[in-house]
């Protein structure tokens, strides 16, 4: 098979390296990619957004099937645009990419079919928002309905703090249209689980659990970014835990979705929070997480382009999902500055010894190629991943092969997954 991934991060870099795993992947491309992903599929300078330059490429090249890593296309509808030209595409259409589009759409979703979550409400007026606050507790959360590259999050601890919110989003509009409608809801509190998994717009088949590191710094102080790091498993998502999402959140989503006519498609990724009172969906997102991917992918025993195929065609309940019985820990090396402001072009060294490594793979977030030389072109750079029977194992490892990477004015989190250590 022919196989275009769109996107350029190092999401993209773990599903490309997991395609050509595949004995079905004949040839593959990325649109438009990054100097990384370069070694397993042919880049083409085509933006993720460009949608009819994407199918007019993919007719041409007789591209057998299309699977879609970021957020931005698919709520913006490019599988409708490929289904209509008769393309294979992997991902959840326009109607059904909402769930991460909307935040007022997926918490309306989850009341309405009983889908456990925060209490919250939804306001197009920012009058009402302010009124609303009066009579609130605190701290409270505070969320732009649409994309807002994850930064459309404010947790505030006084009145005056979210008023000062609903300034900043509804009337400021620092997140741009997103901040068109807001949801204000209640704080949870808890241990965060991102659980990912594929749907065939019936069935669902989750993968196994994994935790992010939102902000930039050690000890979870700092901006929130992208994701500085992840490990896989989570120990704190228990069997009980995985009970009670089976039983309430994760077919009953994907039956909600269907029920309102938006059959999904593609991946859904819950953010959980494990509060005293049970699992709460934080959040939906309808692709890959990114680092989530580069810790879940590489445990993953399954051939994924047989994944893919399944999720397309509605099959998805023949297969049954493995996982390696190890675990698996990524290390961000992001560039000084992110995720503010940061320079590009820093030549990156030591990427030689992580040639065919066993158990460790460096991913490529935000490089490129210049004059045969590897620099950094982002705020994220590498994810750095190794694998270990244990976690600390994994953890360890990763750790160690961070010291192998430099480049100029790097930095990464020191306690990505101190959390281990509670268990
Ligand atoms: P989201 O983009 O909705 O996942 O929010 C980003 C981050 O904000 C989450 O990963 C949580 O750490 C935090 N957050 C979101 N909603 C809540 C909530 N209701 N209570 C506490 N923290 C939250
Ligand atoms: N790592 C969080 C996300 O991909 O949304």
């Amino acid at each position: 098979m022919k196989i275009l991934i769109v996107g350029s991060g190092g999401r993209e870099h773990a599903i490309a390296w997991k395609i050509a795993q595949s004995p079905k992947a004949e040839k593959i491309y990325c649109a438009p990619g990054n100097a990384g992903i370069e070694e397993y599929a042919q880049c083409v300078p085509i933006g993720a957004m460009e949608f009819d330059r994407l199918a007019a490429f993919a007719k041409e090249q007789e591209i057998d099937l299309t699977v879609v890593g970021m957020d931005d296309p698919l709520v913006g509808g490019i599988v409708d645009v490929f289904e209509a030209q008769e393309l294979r595409i992997f991902g959840p259409r326009k109607n059904a990419a909402v769930l991460e589009g909307s935040k007022a759409f997926s918490k309306d979703l989850m009341k309405k079919y009983g889908i456990p979550t925060a209490a919250y409400e939804n306001f197009e007026d920012p009058k009402e928002a302010l009124a609303y606050l009066e009579h609130a507790s605190f701290p409270i959360v505070l969320k732009a309905d649409g994309l807002a590259l994850g930064k459309g999050v404010l947790i505030c601890n006084t009145l005056e703090e979210a008023k000062e919110g609903v300034r900043t989003i509804m009337e400021d509009k620092k997140f741009g249209a997103a901040g068109n409608r807001m949801v204000i809801e209640e704080f949870m509190t808890g241990r965060e689980v991102s659980v990912l998994s594929f749907v065939d717009g019936k069935t669902i088949k989750c993968m196994t659990s994994a935790q992010d590191h939102k902000r930039a710094l050690d000890g979870d102080q700092g901006l929130n970014t992208g994701g500085m790091g992840t490990f896989s498993p989570s120990p704190f998502y228990t069997e009980e835990v995985d009970a009670f999402c089976r039983e309430h959140i994760y077919q009953a989503t994907v039956d909600a979705m269907a029920q309102e006519g938006r059959p999904f498609q593609g991946v859904i990724f819950f953010g959980l929070m494990l509060t005293e009172n049970g699992p709460r969906v934080l959040e939906y997102n309808a692709r890959f997480g990114d680092p989530e991917a580069q810790v879940v992918l590489p445990r993953m025993k399954n051939d994924i382009v047989e994944v893919f195929e399944a999720c397309v065609d509605g099959t998805l309940d023949q297969i049954e999902l493995e996982f390696e019985d190890n675990a698996a820990v990524c290390v961000v090396l992001a560039s000084g500055g992110y995720p503010v402001a940061y320079e590009k072009g820093f030549p990156i060294e030591g990427l030689e010894h992580f040639k065919n490594k066993d158990g460790y793979y460096v991913f490529h977030a935000g490089t490129k190629l210049v004059d045969g030389k590897y620099v950094t072109n982002g705020g994220r750079v590498l994810g750095v991943t190794a694998t270990g029977a244990d976690l600390k194992t994994a953890r360890a490892n990763a750790y160690e092969a961070v010291k192998l990477l430099s480049f100029e004015k790097s930095f990464c989190r020191g306690d990505i997954g101190k959390a281990i250590d509670e268990v």
